[in-house]
C-alpha cells in the first residue's frame, strides 16, 4: 500500500447480517485533493465512511487513513481526521458556542481565538449563543461542520455536508472546502447533488450496491460524446455535404442553427480539416459533453 495517500481502501468489505453493504472495495484518495463520494441510496457511502473513520468494523478487506492502519493506529490517527456523518452528535441543551467550548477542551490545544473564527466560518456567530435544541436542520450541520474543524484536521470525512443547507449555505460549503484544501486539508465528502461535487471536487467515485462503478475526473465521466458541434455561415450546405460523408452520414441542424456531427477520427481537429478541405470554414467547433446526470444514472441504473 502506498503509504502516503490520505485513505487507501483494499478489498474493503461490509455485510450486515446477509446483506452486503459494501464489497471488494479498492480506492485511494491522495493527500490534498478534494474527493467526491457519490451513489444513489443505499450504495454504501455511509458505511464506507463510517469503517474510514473507524466507528463500524469491516468484514473483510484493510484500510489505512493518513498513513495508520485503522482499527490498529485508530488512536495515533484518528484524532488528525475531522468527522461529520449523518446527524452530528451534539449538546442540544448547550448553545453552539459552549459546544465547540466543551469540544476543544476534550480535544485540548484548540487556541481560544478559534471558536469566534469558525462560528463566523460557517455563518453561526449571530446565533452562537443559542441552544442547539432550538438550531434548524442547517444550522446544526453548520455547526457539526465547525465541530469537524474545531483543530485543524489533516483530513475532513464530511457524510453529505449540503444536507439541510440553503443555496447560501451550499455556497459557504463549497468556498470552505476550497479554502480548506487552499491549506492542504484532504477532503472525503459524499453527496447526492452533482453539480455540488463537479464544482469543488479535484476526483470522484461512484458507488454502486457497495461496487465501485467509477473512479476518476468529473470531466472524464462527463466525457465527450465523440460529437461535436460546429458553427458555420453555410450550415445548410454544410449539412449536406456532411451527410454524404461516410462518417457524417446522421450530422444534423442544431437547436441554434448550429451543425451537431461526429468527426472522422473522433477528434475535433479532423472534422475541422475536413470541413476546411471541403471549403467550409468553421466559426466555432465545440465538443458535445455528455450531460453528468446522464453519465451517473447510466452506471447507477439497472
Ligand atoms: N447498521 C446497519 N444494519 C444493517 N444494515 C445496514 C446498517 N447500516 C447500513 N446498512 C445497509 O447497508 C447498505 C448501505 O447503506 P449506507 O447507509 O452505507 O448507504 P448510503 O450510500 O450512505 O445511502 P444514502 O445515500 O441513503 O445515505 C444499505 O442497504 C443499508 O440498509
Ligand atoms: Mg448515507
Amino acid at each position: 500500500m502506498n503509504s502516503n495517500a490520505a485513505i487507501e481502501l483494499r478489498g474493503l468489505g461490509k455485510r450486515f447480517g446477509r446483506r452486503t453493504a459494501v464489497e471488494d472495495l479498492d480506492l485511494t484518495v491522495e493527500r490534498g485533493e478534494v474527493f467526491g463520494f457519490l451513489g444513489p441510496n443505499g450504495a454504501g457511502k455511509t458505511t464506507t465512511m463510517r469503517m474510514v473513520l473507524g466507528l463500524v468494523r469491516p468484514s473483510a478487506g484493510r484500510l489505512r487513513v493518513l498513513g495508520g492502519a485503522i482499527p490498529e493506529d485508530s488512536a495515533e490517527v484518528l484524532p488528525r481526521v475531522g468527522p461529520l456523518v449523518e446527524t452530528p452528535a451534539l449538546y442540544l441543551h448547550l448553545s453552539g458556542r459552549d459546544n465547540l467550548r466543551v469540544l476543544a477542551a476534550e480535544l485540548g490545544g484548540v487556541p481560544p481565538g478559534r471558536i469566534p473564527e469558525l462560528l463566523e466560518l460557517v455563518g453561526l456567530a449571530e446565533r452562537a449563543g443559542d441552544r442547539v435544541s432550538r438550531y434548524s436542520l442547517g444550522m446544526r450541520q453548520r455547526l457539526g461542520l465547525a465541530v469537524a474543524l474545531l483543530h485543524q484536521p489533516a483530513l475532513l470525512v464530511l457524510d453529505e455536508p449540503a444536507n439541510g443547507l440553503d443555496p447560501a449555505g451550499i455556497r459557504e460549503i463549497r468556498a470552505l472546502l476550497r479554502q480548506q484544501r487552499d491549506r492542504g486539508t484532504t477532503v472525503f465528502l459524499s453527496s447526492h447533488v452533482l453539480g455540488e461535487v463537479e464544482r469543488v471536487c479535484d476526483r470522484i467515485a461512484i458507488l454502486h450496491r457497495g461496487r465501485l462503478a467509477y473512479t476518476g475526473t468529473v470531466e472524464s465521466l462527463r466525457g465527450s460524446a465523440g460529437r461535436f458541434r460546429v458553427g458555420l455561415d453555410d450550415a445548410d450546405r454544410a449539412l449536406r455535404w456532411l451527410r454524404a460523408q461516410p462518417w457524417g452520414s446522421d450530422a444534423r441542424l442544431g437547436e441554434a442553427g448550429e451543425v451537431e456531427v461526429g468527426s472522422p477520427t473522433g477528434r475535433g481537429r479532423d472534422l475541422n480539416l475536413a470541413l476546411a478541405g471541403a471549403g467550409f470554414v468553421a466559426d466555432s467547433l465545440t465538443a458535445v459533453q455528455r450531460d453528468l446526470e446522464a453519465a451517473f444514472l447510466e452506471l447507477t441504473e439497472g
